[in-house]
């Protein structure tokens, strides 16, 4: 089956061939681990957040595909220097795709998943610290929705295809 090559732009090819900030980040204060359930591709992100809750450097590991590279590479260098507060305020998977310079339709969900791996962290940030602050809202949003735990995604998966249910 032959596949026609889907059209991005170059800032997305060049953040693809040259991610900033790709890998494991051993003293981090947090990581999460998110899964989308249309594709079953996964990101990792690693937070290195400081005492006045200002995140001083973000990695990430992406199992995704090239959409989900772009996004994530630019989230991890939008965050730094901000507070959790902003990072969790200011960055939407409107705005990252727009950093990247746009995305094909169906590779939104790339950007989702990238931001909803940034979001899971910062709330499991506050998990691990046993306090959440008022801003931090009670309900998973959209993002955080899309991007399931590992064990959530391995669950939806076996379940699709146990039922031969398409994605
Ligand atoms: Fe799955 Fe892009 S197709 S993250």
């Amino acid at each position: 089956m032959s596949r026609t090559p889907l059209p991005y732009n170059p800032k997305v090819l060049d953040l693809f061939r040259n991610p900033k900030n790709l890998g494991k980040m051993e003293d981090a204060t947090v990581m999460a681990v998110a899964g989308n359930p249309a594709c079953g591709d996964m990101v990792t992100f690693f937070l290195k957040i400081s005492d006045q809750e200002i995140i001083e450097k973000a990695t990430f590991e992406s199992y995704g595909c090239a959409a989900n590279i772009a996004t994530s590479s630019i989230v991890t260098e939008m965050i730094k220097g901000l507070t959790l507060k902003s990072a969790w305020e200011d960055i939407t998977w409107t705005k990252v795709t727009a950093e990247v310079g746009g995305l094909p339709t169906i590779k939104f969900h790339c950007g989702v998943l990238a931001v909803g791996a940034l979001k899971r962290a910062i709330r499991l940030f506050y998990e691990k610290k046993g306090t959440a602050p008022t801003w931090l809202p009670k309900d998973h949003t959209f993002e955080e929705k899309q991007a399931l735990e590992e064990e959530e995604l391995a669950r939806r998966l076996s379940k699709r295809l146990n039922t031969g249910e398409e994605k």
